[in-house]
């Protein structure tokens, strides 16, 4: 079977051209002028975009599905969150495998099981959150198992913060292997220090979660990683880059040869502290903070300027209430979330929902705003995580012999977005009541179409998990 989509604008990450996509099987099988004969190609389905713009699927490389944390779980499975992706235009995603004691091919299976019911294409990050001999000794059969990344974290102390000295050693390890070192940056020795004075002092309101996670830990923890990674030669990716000064480091250890690339996520370009100051600012709690509307406008300029490489969205969702169910799926679902901290931020549970929104806010709110181009939209959000993740030109791409993951988008559709649009499982959406201009139509994986309108076609184990190869310093 055959699928001929005709008479789109293909934006890419280089260009935005009128042409044809033939599609055939679960590829791209050509990209050609428009109205060029198909006439001997059988069994043909033919999608008229005209109008229309055409992008590759989204790829979100910073996801939390059915995470343990604080005694709950994120609220989104790699069912609900894949299904969210993919009406907010995203056919590729990556969440992180939680480092077992039992070692990472036991974390990984584990893992592999939860993702059974995927319903869009993944791949898995490893979180390093132990390091012994025995830990750097199975970190070179991770590429074995089609994971070449791992995450480190420089906060929460105790839990998950290995030492520095642990670090540059991974980094060094991760060098030999081909792989890639992730990097939560924050300063974990300060932020213990100023929750214990909040909490000897009774602040307990949401607000205390940002003014106990300053932006200058976010800021020395990116430069410390980056000389991490000139001093090991060892790429790095810092992910959800918060502040503005973290920006500045960046672009600093980039121009001086260090091997180190960014991500941002949109809450961090679109909220402030003043969000986690109002009634309801439990909401907005994720770590690391938000942070100030000077640091927004630094992180945009970032984007405009290519300082930053990508925009993951960290999709951690919670219910604001988890004591009231929300229909899902028809079914009633109630999972405990941010109300376990309504006397205290601490037990809060860390993180926001976003998977489905990123590509339809960004689109208005980044592109039609004139923050950033269409081409940049493209490549922040699908071809530059394909090259730094090692799945380009398999995905992120619209080229002869990509998976045909594809995005139909209409330009003039009108969205008052908000929960009731969303199919994130959570009860409350950051972009309540946004009106969005442009929203993806019909989402192609690998040549099936899984969401036409606001018709769900996808099925529960129909996403592929993606072993990835070595990835690409851009
Ligand atoms: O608050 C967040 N971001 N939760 C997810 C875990 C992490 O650090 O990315
Ligand atoms: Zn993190
Ligand atoms: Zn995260």
């Amino acid at each position: 079977m055959a699928t001929l989509i005709q008479n789109g604008t293909l934006i890419t990450a280089s260009e935005t051209i009128q042409a044809d996509i033939l599609i055939e099987g679960e590829t791209i099988r050509a990209v050609l002028a428009p109205g060029s004969d198909f006439s001997h190609t059988e069994h043909l389905d033919i999608v008229n975009a005209a109008g229309k713009f055409i992008t590759p699927g989204g790829i979100d490389p910073h996801c939390h599905f059915d995470l343990p944390m604080f005694g709950t779980v994120s609220s989104d499975d790699h069912y609900t969150g894949h299904k969210a992706a993919a009406f907010g235009g995203t056919t590729t995603v990556m969440d992180f495998v939680v480092h077992e004691p039992k070692g990472f091919r036991y974390s990984v299976e584990r893992w592999l099981e939860k993702a059974e019911k995927a319903a869009i294409d993944y791949s898995f990050h490893m979180n390093l959150t132990r390091f012994d001999e025995q830990v750097a000794a199975e970190i070179p059969l991770l590429p074995e198992m089609g994971i070449t990344t791992l995450k480190v974290f420089t906060a929460y102390n105790g839990r998950l913060r290995l030492d520095d000295g642990s670090i540059f050693q991974a980094l060094q390890i991760a060098r030999e292997n081909g792989m890639l070192v992730m990097a939560h940056c924050e300063n974990g020795d300060v932020i213990e220090t100023l929750v214990a004075e909040a909490q000897n002092a009774r602040r307990t309101a949401p607000e205390w979660h940002a003014h106990t996670r300053p932006a200058w830990g976010a800021i020395e923890a990116t430069l410390r990683l980056a000389a991490m990674s000139k001093q090991a030669d060892a790429p790095v990716y810092i992910v959800h880059m918060n502040a503005g000064g973290e920006a500045d480091m960046l672009t600093y250890a980039r121009q001086h040869g260090a091997p180190v690339m960014g991500e941002t996520c949109p809450q961090y370009l679109f909220f402030t502290l003043e969000h986690l100051q109002r009634p309801d600012g439990a909401k907005w709690i994720c770590s690391p903070p938000m942070r100030s509307a000077e640091d927004n406008a630094r992180l945009w300029q970032a984007l405009k300027n290519d300082e930053i490489q990508t925009i993951g969205t960290d999709h951690c969702p919670f219910f604001f209430d988890g004591t009231k169910p929300i229909v899902y799926e028809g079914q009633e679902v109630a999972i405990p979330g941010k109300e376990l901290g309504k006397d205290d931020f601490t037990k809060i549970p860390n993180g926001l929902p976003g998977v489905q929104d990123r590509l339809p806010v960004l689109w208005t709110y980044g592109v039609r705003a004139g923050k950033i181009t269409p081409n940049q939209f493209v490549a922040l959000t699908s071809t530059n995580p394909a090259k730094i993740f090692g799945l380009y030109p398999r995905k992120g791409a619209l080229l002869p012999g990509s998976d045909a993951d594809l995005v139909i988008w209409d330009p003039e559709k009108t969205v008052k977005y908000g929960v009731a649009w969303s199919h994130q499982r959570t009860d409350y959406n950051l972009y309540e009541g946004w009106e969005l201009t442009g929203y993806p139509e019909k989402v192609f994986l690998r040549g099936k179409l899984i969401v036409d309108g606001e018709h769900w076609l996808g099925t529960r184990g129909g996403g592929q998990f993606l072993k990835r190869s070595q990835g690409q310093v851009i």
